[in-house]
């Protein structure tokens, strides 16, 4: 078994808040990422991959294809976008960094057929994955 990664990049907005808590418990909660009037993180979206080599090409999948899947499947719809507002597969989930990987995992694994999807890793900030 091969595994093989792709990383891609995308800004995106977010807001973690829960409406019925008071303002201070959002704060202490969900620190910086309370802010009301939302903030930005610059992604970093690694997926992998596992299968057998081809014996012909020696791909478990070609890579630029699975750029253009992550592209068309994740990028586009979240790319300078707000998670709370305009993501469509992120509708009523609150908007973390485990809760946006998971639903890039269920997204990217329905488009995904020979290789099968390994793993998926979301890079918030430098320090938080
Ligand atoms: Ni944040």
């Amino acid at each position: 078994m091969v595994y093989i990664t792709r990383k891609e990049n995308f800004c995106a907005a977010h807001k973690l808040s829960i409406d019925k808590w008071t303002d201070a418990k959002n704060q202490q909660t969900f620190g910086k990422c309370a802010n009301k009037n939302w903030h930005g993180h610059n992604y970093e979206l690694i997926v992998t991959v596992k299968g057998i080599p081809d014996k012909e090409t020696g791909f478990v999948m070609d890579l630029s294809q699975l750029s253009r899947i992550i592209q068309r499947q994740i990028i586009r719809k979240v790319d300078h976008k707000n998670f709370n507002l305009d993501v469509g597969f992120m509708k009523g989930i609150m908007p973390t960094t485990e809760n946006i990987t998971v639903s890039i995992f269920n997204e990217l694994k329905k488009y995904l057929k020979k290789a099968k999807l390994h793993s998926v890793r979301l890079v918030e900030t430098g320090k938080n994955s």
